[in-house]
């Protein structure tokens, strides 16, 4: 059960994802009465090279919770030496010598494993690269989804988007790979569809996949669409754009108790109508994503 540092999906498995999320409900417990001090020597460093709303406020408010401090950089591209042509591997050795977690987001892929390579303290990974992974955000999303269902087992998921490069769909999907029985719909524009390394993987575990192009055929079957962003600039056929998109026209094809998940931030491909429903999930993720964050970086500390 050893985790030294969170790099990638692959690393946990059902028990661990079993205990993280039996911590995260804790974690609801602590929030809920104020949080702890039980972490209070504790500190975090949160070195983002890439601008983040959810995954940079919910680690800090996660730290916060928990009684430890904090060490930040808004913009490290700007406000670290990286300006100066400092080399990840030796920002990375300083910082691991003045904190006891690092949360890194890098613009290149493979920017945590680097980290990780030269890292005293663990190194958790908060998104690397355009087409990279970013673990704790498929965490909060499988947390999301098992909270309300109490199973993963058998379930049936679209994942719609610009999925090439994206690192929560690949995260995700990694994790999905783990339990019995999920099918996965994969709907994109056929130019930003899925990587090939994914879908050999499910193929590796058995898992039932397939590619399509609209979202409306499937969303009645479906117990979960999990929308992500597409830029417009990156589809060929523009006028195609409403086959991906949810709006209430798409919600009455819905199951009744089906979810609408999105990792955000989003654009136009959920519409503002959707956000009043009750299969809107998106924003109770993001408190999602405090607690999981919590019980994540106690989960390091307290195997260590
Ligand atoms: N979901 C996500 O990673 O959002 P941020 O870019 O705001 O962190």
């Amino acid at each position: 059960m050893k985790l030294k540092h969170v790099i990638e999906s692959q690393q946990f498995t059902v028990p661990l994802l079993m205990e993280l999320f039996e911590r995260t409900r804790q974690m609801e417990k602590i929030v809920a009465r104020g949080g702890t001090q039980d972490y209070a020597q504790k500190i975090m460093a949160s070195l983002f090279y890439e601008p983040s709303t959810r995954t940079r406020f919910s680690f800090e408010a996660a730290m916060c919770r928990l009684g430890g401090r904090v060490l930040s950089t808004e913009h490290a591209r700007v406000f670290s030496s990286e300006i100066e042509a400092e080399q990840l591997e030796d920002t990375i050795r300083i910082i691991s010598g003045y904190s006891d977690v690092i949360v890194l987001r890098h613009t290149e892929e493979g920017g945590a494993r680097r980290a990780a390579r030269v890292s005293s303290v663990p190194v958790v990974n908060a998104g690397d690269g355009r087409g990279g992974q970013h673990p704790t955000q498929a965490l909060l999303d499988l947390y999301t989804i098992h909270r309300e269902r109490h199973s993963l087992d058998g379930l049936t998921i679209a994942i719609v988007g610009e999925l090439d490069k994206g690192r929560t769909a690949r995260s995700l999907a990694y994790l999905l790979s783990k339990f019995e029985r999920v099918k996965i719909h994969f709907v994109s524009p056929p130019e930003v569809q899925m990587r090939q390394d994914i879908l050999d993987h499910l193929d590796e575990h058995d898992v039932w996949y397939d590619l399509s192009h609209d979202v409306a055929p499937i969303a009645g079957e479906v117990d979960v669409i999990y929308q992500t962003r597409i830029r417009p600039e990156r589809v060929v056929d523009r006028a195609s754009l409403g086959r991906y998109t949810i709006d209430e026209r798409l919600l009455r094809r819905m199951k009744p108790d089906a979810m609408v998940l999105h990792p955000l931030p989003r654009t136009v491909e959920i519409d503002k109508a959707v956000d009043d429903d009750p299969r809107a999930m998106y924003f109770k993720q993001t408190t999602n994503g405090l607690f999981i964050r919590m019980a994540l970086l106690t989960l390091l500390w307290d195997e260590e």
